[in-house]
């Protein structure tokens, strides 16, 4: 798939996460194989007034790259400033979110809001794209409701409109995250429209991507929940599309990565921000394994690296010497 000049070779995209997709958490899917990589939704209202943590969160490194910063917001004029702001941050796409379900959101007229007129949506990305020269991308749901499948027109207004590539999350926003995403739209949109259809929703693993390459004609697949604690999911998902093989990630691979992602997240944080804030990402590292929720308890009231790597080493000998590494 092709974004303007950027190619994504195999179609591997990470989802923008709000609370996730931050700058070590993007590193490392990209270490893992992700070929783009989104970072948390902006709202513009905050770019625009120079909020500090907002305006963080359009940080990127070239590591990273190609990188998608995504925005979200009901005004035209804030949205227009805010691409801008990251055209000059150095992001390589400006992605605007016509997709959050959340009431939030919603209540402001933004994100999902914009499925019940895409009109607004065409001229909100059309007023962007004659606005920035990097390329404009959006990401949009199904529809309002199981009443309101405006998909297909939505994607042809947006080509029309300027858009680059468009990611589907294939469900409606009265679903919000339930129920089993819809890849049958794809196919229907495809068959409407020229520009690269990234698919969302339900990607979760590597035999998910093949079949939806193989029964929807996607350009690419955008995961999300399934790369939290899971960044390995990239590389699976590419030796798996490439060879037909699906490899196993060992323990130790896990407990490796978990300790290259915090890392991450201390060089870019600072020490202890840093390991604060990666409690969240022990649950998805150890999923499955034997007890993992007491080593979990430990890891949460450590506070320096040497400390975390002895837990975590000492738990993969425990592993190992107990005969519960598989
Ligand atoms: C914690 C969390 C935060 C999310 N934040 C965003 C966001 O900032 N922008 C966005 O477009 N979608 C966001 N989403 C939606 C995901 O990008 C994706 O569309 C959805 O999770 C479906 O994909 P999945 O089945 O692979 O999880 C978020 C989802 C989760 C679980």
């Amino acid at each position: 798939m092709k974004i303007g000049k950027i190619d994504i070779e195999h179609g591997l995209v990470l989802a923008p996460m709000e609370s996730i997709t931050d700058l070590p958490f993007r590193l490392i899917c990209k270490r893992m194989g992700a070929e783009l990589v989104y970072t948390e939704f902006i709202a513009s209202e905050a770019l625009i007034r120079d909020v500090e943590r907002s305006k963080r969160k359009m940080n990127i490194v070239d590591e990273e790259r190609p990188v998608a910063v995504q925005i979200f917001g009901d005004k035209t004029e804030s949205m227009v400033s805010s691409a801008k702001m990251i055209e000059d941050s150095g992001a390589d796409i400006v992605d605007i979110n016509f997709g959050c379900w959340v009431k939030k959101v919603v209540n402001n007229n933004a994100g999902a809001a914009f499925l019940k007129c895409p009109e607004k949506m065409a001229d909100m990305v059309r007023a962007i794209v004659d606005s920035v020269s990097i390329p404009v991308t959006a990401k949009t749901r199904l529809g309002w409701d199981s009443n309101s499948f405006v998909i297909v027109e939505t994607a042809q207004m947006l080509e029309q409109a300027g858009v680059l590539a468009l990611a589907v999350h294939c469900r409606t926003r009265a679903m919000g995250m339930s129920g089993a995403a819809d890849w049958s739209w794809i196919p229907k949109v495809k068959e409407k429209v020229k520009i690269p259809i990234i698919l969302n929703g339900d990607v979760n693993t590597p035999v998910d991507a093949k079949k939806a390459f193989d029964t929807t004609q996607c350009d690419a697949v955008m995961i999300a929940r399934a790369a939290i604690g899971n960044p390995f999911i990239f590389k699976s998902m590419k030796e798996y599309l490439v060879t037909g093989k699906l490899i196993q990630i060992s323990v130790m691979q896990r407990i490796e990565t978990c300790l290259e992602h915090l890392k991450l997240s201390m060089d870019y944080k600072g020490e202890r921000k840093g390991i604060l804030e990666f409690r969240k990402n022990y649950s998805g590292y150890l999923k499955g394994l034997f007890d993992s929720a007491s080593v979990r308890q430990k890891l949460v009231l450590s506070e320096s690296y040497d400390e975390i790597r002895g837990i975590l080493m000492n738990y993969y000998q425990f592993l190992e010497e107990s005969d519960r590494l598989t």
